[in-house]
């Protein structure tokens, strides 16, 4: 099995000092650096643009950071904006889109990944129609809006519905899942066959990442 990248989500960690809090994630071993954008739209709560995004690219951060974008209606404009400021992937919600494939072409034109995240009360209906045109599935496993939710139980049938749809296009789309993903419930999403899990609040609200990471990493040790 391929490896299962571990995906520090930005929100729950401390943003007066985010250059420096993703640095610590990134050295203690965070594959990949999950973005939230939030527009008190799509979801009830605000967080960072395009600005903040360039700002960790100037402050030295290296690492593939992708962008999950919950803003309603999805922007190409901003699209692009995210694009010029360092995203590596950019995720949107499907259902506030009012051109889908035109968003996903134009994130791919410019070399980036380009995925659909699915809310839970969203239909997979969205994958099947678009999947020659993404690189990852995003599955939310709880309500956008706030970390530290915990996991709807729901979501596994909709993980293993992607699954197939993946395994049945026979394209490399990743899976990633998004929300409520904490040290007790790791490997269980892991063994649903997906590679990406996002995971905020699990890691950035314990003092010590470098142990936190190490304690998923174990959890993760007959996936690797
Ligand atoms: C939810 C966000 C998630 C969230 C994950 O709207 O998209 O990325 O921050 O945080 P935890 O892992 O705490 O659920
Ligand atoms: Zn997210």
């Amino acid at each position: 099995m391929d490896k299962i990248y571990v995906s520090p989500s930005i929100l729950s960690a401390d943003f007066s000092r985010l250059g420096k809090e993703v640095s610590r994630v990134v050295s203690c071993g965070a594959d990949t650096i999950h973005f939230d954008v939030m527009d008190n739209h799509y979801v009830p709560n605000l967080t960072v643009g395009p600005g903040v995004l360039k700002s960790l690219r100037r402050y030295g951060i290296s690492i593939q950071i992708d962008v999950h974008l919950m803003i309603r209606p999805v922007c190409d404009r901003l699209i692009l904006d995210f694009i010029n400021s360092g995203a590596n992937c950019i995720i949107f919600h499907p259902e506030v889109s009012d051109n889908i494939v035109k968003s996903l072409r134009l994130i791919r034109k410019y070399g980036c990944k380009a995925g659909l995240a699915i809310s839970p009360n969203v239909s997979l209906d969205f994958i099947n129609d678009f999947i020659n045109e993404i690189d990852i599935i995003l599955i939310l496993s709880v309500n956008p809006g706030f970390s530290n939710q915990t996991f709807l139980l729901s979501s596994v049938k909709k993980i293993k519905q992607a699954k197939i749809l993946i395994e049945k296009s026979g394209l490399d789309i990743d899976l990633s899942v998004d929300g409520g993903i904490n040290i007790k419930n790791v490997s269980d999403v892991a063994c649903l066959g997906v590679n990406i899990l996002v995971i905020g609040s699990a890691i950035f609200d314990r003092s010590d990442y470098l142990r936190v990471m190490k304690e998923i990493r174990n959890k993760l040790k007959n996936f690797l």
